[in-house]
């Protein structure tokens, strides 16, 4: 999401004159496009900032700026660490930058930051400009935004209410991208599932957010549509049936279950019990059989016990995840658990997250190595980052696939033969000819 926004900046401050530099040394802005999700992406954020501050005697006209979830949450309080810091942009304001920046530059050097965290209405349809050139894979935001109120997490604090885009504006976002040579667009929001639901009436058992997929399924020249990420709580059989039904949305899945404890999810106040989230995925599997499954955990939650833990490390047995991220519980100020004792120790999260992580691995390989022998098709996304001549895209299946071709292959789909395979990776072979 964050990746998505800092898009649609860089695309708004080019039509303002500004440019992409490759070498943060020649350049006069830098922003930082934070998240405060976990405390160690704020960690991050806050050195690279103060790393950037301390060295401004070499550029002094540099000017600095820290945007999104982590600006709108410390607001202000970020000059106390950060001084000399020029602007503090929130998540519902970030379209105002190329305004701010010229008002920066304008007035004679006052030192004082501007800071800007207002909410702001229609601010969702704000972020929808991509920056020019053909790119085989583009991010399209739905909405922003969270209206749960899980108990570890800020997402609701710094990105606010929830609010959708109109239907009509996706699709004409995503027209426009595959006029381009976009070839694959990946819904994003929050909560996906959540889409329309107040705005447009169910047609037909489909709720808006299939009938969205629906209509970006009818644009000719985008031939790949993913999403992230849907919620247990919304997940129905329409959306089941989305992926057996519309051949362009691509058979894989990113279902955050976040705690396999019905104990835990209760107290995490997520409104569903692993028994719902399991029957989901039978739901899924009834419509695609092979359909890839991945999911965020966390563990060391607040009172999470051993016992509270083996029912998350079961679940990940029963599923087989393809795939997941599994997190060690970060206390975020401001969350709605924000005072509440971070009672598991770091040693025993780490064994807890290690422990997912191999059961993960196992059966992520073993769906990896049940691909070697088969012909993928792969989307080329551009050259792999090692290899000269490599090249790298992604299955059906979300898996990255690295192969040899050349570079104008990119933005094709091709068949690639897989020779062998990684927890995280297929190496393969292009089977030529190409099909016409
Ligand atoms: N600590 C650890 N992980 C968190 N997540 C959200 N908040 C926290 C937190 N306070 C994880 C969830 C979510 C993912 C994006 O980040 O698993 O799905
Ligand atoms: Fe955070 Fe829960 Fe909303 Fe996801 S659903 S953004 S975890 S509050």
């Amino acid at each position: 999401m964050n990746e998505r926004d800092s898009e649609a900046l860089a695309a708004l401050l080019a039509l303002s004159g500004y440019e992409v530099v490759e070498d943060e040394a020649a350049a006069d802005v830098i922003l930082l496009n934070t998240c405060a999700v976990r405390e160690a992406a704020e960690v991050k954020a806050i050195g690279k900032a103060r790393h950037l501050l301390e060295h401004r005697e070499e550029t002094p006209q540099l000017k600095v700026g820290i945007l999104g979830c982590m600006a709108q949450n410390r607001g202000r309080g970020l000059l106390k660490n950060l001084p000399g810091l020029d602007l503090i942009v929130g998540t519902q304001q970030i379209h105002h930058i190329p305004e701010m920046l010229d008002q920066l530059f304008a007035q004679r050097d006052t030192g004082k930051a501007l800071v800007e965290l207002s909410s702001e209405e229609g601010s969702q349809n704000a972020i929808s400009r991509h920056t020019p050139g053909k790119k085989p894979c583009a991010f399209v935001s739905i909405m922003q935004g969270c209206n749960m109120r899980c108990a570890y997490c800020i997402v609701p604090k710094t990105r606010g209410r929830e609010r959708c885009r109109p239907l009509a504006d996706i699709v004409a976002e995503c027209r426009a991208l595959a006029a381009s040579g976009t070839r694959e667009v990946t819904l994003l929001g929050q909560i996906v599932t959540s889409y329309g639901r107040r705005e447009m009436p169910v047609v037909g058992g489909k709720s808006p957010f299939v009938q969205l997929l629906e209509a970006v399924a009818a644009i000719a020249g985008i031939e790949r549509i993913r999403f992230t990420s849907p919620h247990p709580r919304g997940f129905r059989r329409d959306l089941a049936e989305a992926f057996r039904d519309i051949p362009k949305l691509m058979p894989a899945v990113h279902l955050p279950v976040q705690s396999g404890s019905d104990r835990i999810l209760k107290a995490m106040n997520r409104p569903y019990t692993a028994e719902k989230y399991l029957e989901i995925v039978a739901m899924l599997r009834d419509a695609v059989p092979d359909i890839c499954i991945s999911t965020d955990a966390i563990v060391g939650f607040p009172g999470e016990t051993e016992e509270d833990f083996r029912a998350t490390a079961e679940l990940f047995e029963a599923v087989r995840f393809d795939m997941a991220y599994v997190f060690k519980y970060s206390p975020r100020p401001g969350s709605p658990l924000d005072a509440a004792a971070d009672d598991v120790p770091e040693a025993v999260k780490e064994t807890r997250c290690n422990a997912l992580l191999d059961i993960m691995g196992r059966h992520s390989l073993a769906r990896n190595q049940s691909y070697v022998g088969k012909v993928e098709k792969v989307l080329v996304e551009g050259p792999a980052r090692r290899g000269e001549g490599r090249l790298m895209g992604h299955n059906p299946g979300a898996r990255k696939v690295v192969f040899s071709g050349g570079a104008d292959l990119v933005g094709k789909i091709v068949p690639v033969r897989i020779d062998s395979a990684t927890v995280t990776t297929l190496e393969g072979s292009l089977q030529l000819p190409l099909p016409s």
